[in-house]
């Protein structure tokens, strides 16, 4: 990964990963938490587009991590405390590891409940466990522990980013637009 250079921006790429992770998110997260709650009729669509865009994450990410280890990272601001600097650097890192191990978690519980999983009802996903009803309990308590720990991470990264445009005024969060 190279850092600390002269660019101002982040790869377009990356730009574009972090923007599309980041509705889907705001997308998939309510969903699977309303999964629970809905009526029968509509727990197959809920599953279908929580499951498939939650599963869109994984690659996302895994894409975005490839580039940003390609390319440039522009410098942080000159201004920023040590210590939040190394925050902001332990957040954005558990964001990644949260949002690659959440929808692998995710593809393993619905294996393990259903079979298998259909990747937008086209591609059938093989699990390494397969059916495993026994596990699946503990697949799906993992799965809601991680669902808390990105709402806070992601929390704590909006809270950073209005820190910077707002309180700050530099221009961090122009790095990612
Ligand atoms: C970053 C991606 C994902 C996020 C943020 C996420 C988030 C959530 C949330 C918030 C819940 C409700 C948890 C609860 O309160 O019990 C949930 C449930 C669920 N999710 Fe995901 N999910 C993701 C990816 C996936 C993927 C890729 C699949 C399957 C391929 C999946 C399958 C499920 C299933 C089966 C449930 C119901 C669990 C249960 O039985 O309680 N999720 N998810």
């Amino acid at each position: 990964m190279n850092t600390g250079s002269n660019t101002q921006h982040y790869h377009p790429a990356i730009k574009t990963f972090h923007w599309l992770v980041a509705v889907l998110v705001f997308a998939v997260w309510p969903l699977g938490f309303l999964l629970g709650m809905v009526k029968s009729g509509f727990h197959n669509d809920f599953f279908f587009w929580h499951a498939s865009l939650g599963f869109t994450i994984l690659w996302l990410m895994l894409a975005r991590l490839c580039v940003r280890f390609l390319s440039d990272t522009p410098a942080k601001p000159s201004s920023m405390p040590g210590w939040l600097e190394s925050a902001a650097h332990l957040n954005q890192w558990l964001l990644y590891l949260a949002l690659i191990t959440q929808p692998v978690i995710g593809f393993l519980l619905a294996s393990a409940g259903s079979g298998q999983f259909v990747w937008f009802g086209v591609i059938p996903i093989p699990s390494p466990l397969g059916k495993a009803p026994t596990i699946a309990p503990t697949l799906a308590e993992l799965h809601e522990f991680f669902a808390w720990v990105i709402l806070v991470l992601v929390g704590l990264h909006i809270c950073g980013a209005l820190y910077h445009r707002v309180i700050c005024r530099d221009d961090t969060l122009a790095r990612m637009t």
